[in-house]
């Protein structure tokens, strides 16, 4: 009797083991309805369950932290490079290897000490209102702090790391003094002070309160394709603007992973980034949420072509992230909300 109740604790036991090995758990700060399904598709396809935490970065960076060496945490995604230099600064980030990850993501999109990877890139661009702004009229990121502008713009506030991104990027490309000087005017033009999501800056733009506003592309995508008849109509009034065409180029971003020090199932986090970052999942981030993919060429979606390429800010992600601290001060002493 002992020895059939020890085969069956150990048949249990075994089949614990092996369910633990087909899993892989995901703390995300993606808040996006095409995740859920490229995670079901990758499921699919290799059996590996995928449990996710959704949480702001912040809070799943100090959750990791917290949990320590028994946290079930494999895998870290950030909307914005900030977080993932911040992450990988706290030491809750393991560095791996892929041959498939280094064919499949650009080497600027990726931390060059393998700490994290993109996943999807997006621009932080400028929008405006058909009816008020003549085409060519806005080039730069610049213009809209110049006096002109007055009353005219808009963006949200300050403690977005889309902003601080945007800023840092102007940090390490000119200093902290200019990158200050140009939020002090561009928060001097708004036409109110900041509130609401990049959405909601469209929005406002497109029912007359201001001309212009500052959001990333993605989001005009979302607007253009809402069931909500409204949004629709909103982004029907809207024009998108690639800044700085003839300097540096435009601001881009990415969203994107890295394997967590302690995870239990670092093989299949792997897995699960070369999936993402595949020709297949790059497709559906593009078609279903308006991101672009890893490599920009491979843009399928009809809405981001009719946008036009555009030249993309060369400079390395790892420096933005580097600079995000120098950017929350310099919004600070801007005044900017
Ligand atoms: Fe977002």
């Amino acid at each position: 009797m002992r020895i059939i109740l020890n085969k069956i604790i150990a048949f249990y036991m075994l089949g614990s083991t092996l369910q633990a090995a087909e899993e892989v758990t995901i703390y995300s700060y993606r808040h996006y309805e095409a995740d859920d399904k490229l995670y079901a598709q990758f499921t699919e396809e290799t059996g590996i369950k995928v449990n996710t935490v959704k949480a702001k970065a912040d809070a799943l960076i100090s959750r990791i932290q917290t949990e320590g060496d028994q946290s079930p945490a494999d895998l870290f995604i950030a909307a914005d490079v900030g977080r993932l230099e911040k992450a990988k600064e706290e030491g809750i980030l393991q560095p791996v290897t892929s041959e498939t990850l280094k064919k499949q993501v650009p080497a600027e999109l990726r931390d060059s000490s393998d700490f994290w990877t993109g996943i999807t890139v997006r621009a932080r661009v400028i929008v405006y209102a058909k009816n008020k702004v003549k085409a060519g009229e806005i080039k730069s990121y610049d213009d809209l702090a110049k006096p002109e502008w007055k009353g005219r713009v808009l963006a949200r506030s300050s403690s977005n790391i889309y902003n601080q991104s945007l800023l840092a990027s102007f940090i390490a490309n000119n200093g902290e003094e200019k990158a200050t000087q140009w939020a002090q005017a561009f928060r001097a033009n708004m036409a109110r002070e900041p509130e609401g999501s990049d959405r909601d800056q469209m929005r406002s733009v497109a029912a007359g309160l201001a001309d212009a506003c500052i959001v990333n592309t993605y989001y005009v995508g979302l607007l253009a394709n809402s069931t909500d008849k409204k949004d629709r109509d909103v982004a029907a009034k809207l024009t998108v603007c690639f800044p700085d065409q003839d300097s540096k180029g435009t601001h881009i971003n990415i969203s994107g992973a890295g394997v967590c020090k302690h995870a239990p199932n670092k093989q299949n986090a792997i897995k699960l980034l070369e999936f993402l970052t595949s020709n297949k999942a790059q497709d559906t981030f593009t078609s279903s949420n308006y991101e672009y993919p890893l490599v920009r060429e491979n843009t399928s979606s009809e809405l981001l072509k009719s946008w036009g390429s555009f030249k993309s800010d060369s400079i390395k992600l790892e420096k933005i992230g580097k600079h995000r601290k120098a950017a929350a001060k310099a919004f600070l002493l801007a005044g900017w909300k």
